[in-house]
């Protein structure tokens, strides 16, 4: 799973988004089986902040949606 660190998606809102990951995957125990980095532009900025995650990219990663979003995409490690 990648997390865009441009400064788009950075003004947008991405860092709220990086730490409530981390503490999604700490709380879930989930450290070790989801690898989780931050990525340069992915060329979409204006649509972001902009989350890569099993292959699939998704726009709008904003702090209300992406608890849904990981509930959804990592559902098969909970
Ligand atoms: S800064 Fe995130 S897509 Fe460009």
């Amino acid at each position: 799973m990648q997390i865009c660190l441009g400064s788009s998606c950075f003004s947008r809102g991405n860092k709220e988004v990086v730490n409530f990951i981390k503490e999604y995957l700490r709380k879930n125990h989930l450290d070790d089986k989801v690898v989780f980095k931050g990525a340069r532009c992915m060329g979409l900025c204006s649509k972001g902040p902009n989350l890569t995650i099993n292959g699939l990219t998704i726009e709008g990663v904003t702090i209300a949606r992406i608890e849904g979003i990981l509930e959804k995409e990592l559902s098969r490690f909970l």
